[in-house]
């Protein structure tokens, strides 16, 4: 069989309307503009409207994508959903996903959760999916609510997060050496308590107790978690490089996870890749999780800012603690 490869045929993102600022938040707690600003690099980000889920943010950048890409939902036999903030614990939010959109029933759907790794897990699984010769194309989707997960009286968590979602429809090609080259994915499953929600899950089902003490928010050891991250992002950055013979200098364009501009700093630092070649806008966003990459993704093509032959490296990390980077040449 000629060999065949992943390539993106289309993205598209959403974000919600209503915007949050850092002097907003500094009238909900004791912060202010310029903590948030030096600490993070954020400076606002979107917020769902009452009654606005996952499923409905997801939905809109699935349809962009699917615009961009001149596909019909007709396409499409499966669907990656890559979140921590599904509409219900049960059933996966990729059905309500795939009936809102419109997909057919034969469409295969799934969630994943990697947390802010998410998005690079699903690129992979739907890279391999599609590589199996069992399906034709694919959309895959970063999409969050944190927000409603978010406890707005706790100043070390609640300046950091955001809501949004991106989507990219995967096809495949025979043309050689271009789309989804590769990815290096892992986790340190020992950390999972510096960033968790500690109740509400099958081990601590929520109590009327939980509940009134916050547990049912996501908890974050912020300092450790920053370490790891670092060291994490820059072992999966360099170890793509390496697999794939690829100098620092090579890489048209960095797309880190949006979590922290210090973090994307050290990183940009330790690769020798220079920060005009790292795409941020997490000053726009803040952290959107799962979202966040394909939500630059779609910005940077919309942009121009890549062209055919580029190559472009995804970086990210989360909760469990996850981390993931892919290459892409376009
Ligand atoms: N405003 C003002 N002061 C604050 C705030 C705030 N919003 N938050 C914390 N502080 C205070 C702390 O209480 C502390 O005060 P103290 O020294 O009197 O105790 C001081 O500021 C310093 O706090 P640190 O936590 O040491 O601040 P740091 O420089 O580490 O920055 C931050 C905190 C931004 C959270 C950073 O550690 C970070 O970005 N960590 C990584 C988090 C991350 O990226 N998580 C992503 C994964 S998300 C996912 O998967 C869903």
């Amino acid at each position: 069989m000629a060999s065949v490869s992943t390539v993106i045929l289309g993205t598209g993102h959403y974000a919600p309307a209503r915007i949050l600022t850092n002097a907003d938040l500094a009238k909900m707690v004791e912060t202010s503009d310029e903590w948030i600003l030096s600490r993070s690099g954020i400076r606002e980000r979107h917020i769902a409207a009452p009654g606005e889920g996952t499923s409905d943010m997801a939905v809109a950048a699935a349809r962009a994508a699917l615009v961009n890409a001149k596909l019909a939902p007709d396409d499409i036999d499966l669907l990656i959903v890559a979140t921590v903030t599904p509409d219900l614990t049960l059933p996966a939010v990729s059905c309500t996903i795939q009936h809102k959109l419109g997909l057919r029933t034969n469409a295969a759907c799934f969630d994943l959760n990697a947390a802010c790794s998410g998005f690079v897990y699903a690129l992979d699984t739907a890279c391999a999916m599609l590589a199996s010769g069992r399906y034709r194309r694919a959309i895959v989707i970063g999409a969050e609510k944190l927000s409603a997960i978010t406890d707005y009286t706790d100043r070390t968590t609640c300046v950091l997060f955001g809501d949004g979602a991106g989507a990219v429809v995967l096809g495949l090609s025979h043309e050689p050496g271009v789309g989804l080259l590769g990815t290096r994915l892992g986790a340190y499953g020992g950390s999972v308590d510096l960033l968790c929600v500690p109740r509400g899950g099958s081990s601590h089902p929520a109590t009327a107790a939980s509940i009134a003490a916050g547990d049912h928010f996501l908890k974050m050891k912020g300092k450790e978690v920053f370490k790891i991250a670092v060291r994490a992002m820059e072992e999966a950055a360099r170890d793509i490089l390496e697999q794939h013979h690829l100098r620092a200098d090579q890489i048209g364009l960095v797309i880190p996870h949006q979590a922290n501009l210090r973090i994307i700093e050290s990183i940009s630092q330790y690769l020798g890749v220079p920060m005009d070649r790292f795409y941020v806008n997490l000053d726009r966003y803040g952290n959107t999780s799962s979202a966040s990459i394909p939500i630059a993704l779609d910005e940077v093509r919309r942009a121009g800012r890549i062209k055919r032959g580029d190559y472009t490296l995804l970086v990210a990390f989360g909760a469990g603690l996850t981390y993931g980077s892919a290459l892409i040449r376009w």
